[in-house]
């Protein structure tokens, strides 16, 4: 974790600003065993190999618990996995998570964060078409971070890590210029809230990008059933449940038309 990422970081609980307890390793301005702690309420929150925990685990309920743990057992096979079915469904990652990152109008030095970041496997299609960008990720799976931290560090991509819940999100409001999500509202206990989580964080006039399956994803509803998971209710864009004040909202599908990818802007202040 990067001192200036203190700027940014919030408290859970409180949403106070953090500062530093302990550290054993700051170097160059990173932090990679210590403990942050909240300068109104007093939570601490670890860190460990650069990834602070800023989950409010007891608020973690319903299908977010359930996923949270299906994501920390799968995060060793997730990634040839997903590259095996990308190849054979839609042409390769090029193909795949390129043609998604072309939907974020990205800017050098840009301030981004994707929201449930599981491995990291888009960072390297957002960096190559715009240099130098500011990376955030955030995931709820502690293991699923661990496997992008090592992704990352093979792909010498530099990100700040964090586990924490989408619905409740460890950030200061109007931090990035870009915020998107890619591949787990359909399962997240209230979308509704994790829509206004991205809009709170996101930066007056950025775009928010939000990708998912629709029902015509090739696996059934059953087959998540039968791997003990919450069989999703309504796949598809939750265009209904985007904050009122959002403006430009987009809705186009890709990949087959198994998935969707919704856009909306935070408008800017008057
Ligand atoms: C299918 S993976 C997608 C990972 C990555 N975005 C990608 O495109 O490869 C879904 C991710 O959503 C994360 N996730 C699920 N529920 C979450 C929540 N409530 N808050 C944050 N992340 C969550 C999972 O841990 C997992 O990493
Ligand atoms: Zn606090």
């Amino acid at each position: 974790m990067k001192l200036s990422a203190l700027d940014i970081y919030t408290c859970p609980e409180c949403k106070g600003k953090f500062e530093i307890v302990k550290t054993d390793s700051a170097e160059d301005q990173e932090i990679l065993e210590g403990t942050l702690k909240c300068r109104t309420c007093k939570r601490k929150a670890t860190i460990r190999k650069g990834i602070p925990a800023l989950i409010n685990q007891g608020n973690v309920k319903g299908s977010d618990l359930k996923f949270q743990k299906f994501y920390d057992r799968i995060s060793p096979v997730y990634d040839p996995i997903v590259r095996f079915a990308s190849r054979i469904l839609f042409g390769g990652d090029i193909a795949f998570r390129g043609e998604f990152a072309r939907h974020l109008e990205l800017k050098p030095r840009d301030k981004v964060l994707e929201v449930s970041v599981g491995s990291c496997g888009n960072y390297p299609y957002i960096g190559t078409f715009t240099g130098q960008l500011d990376l955030f990720g955030l995931d709820i799976s502690k293991n699923f971070l661990k496997q992008g931290l090592k992704n990352i560090n093979r792909w010498k991509i530099d990100a700040q890590l964090c586990q924490g819940n989408a619905d409740d999100m460890p950030y200061a409001d109007d931090s990035f210029d870009c915020v998107f999500h890619k591949g787990g509202i359909n399962g997240f206990t209230d979308k509704s809230k994790a829509l206004a989580e991205m809009f709170r964080v996101a930066k007056p006039g950025s775009l928010i990008t939000v990708s998912d399956e629709t029902e015509n994803m090739f696996y059934t509803k059953k087959q998540f059933k039968k791997m003990g998971l919450p069989s999703f209710e309504e796949l598809g864009a939750p265009l209904d449940l985007i904050p009122e004040e959002a403006e430009d909202v987009e809705l186009q599908q890709t990949g087959l038309g198994m998935m969707y990818v919704m856009k909306f802007r935070k408008p800017l202040k008057k």
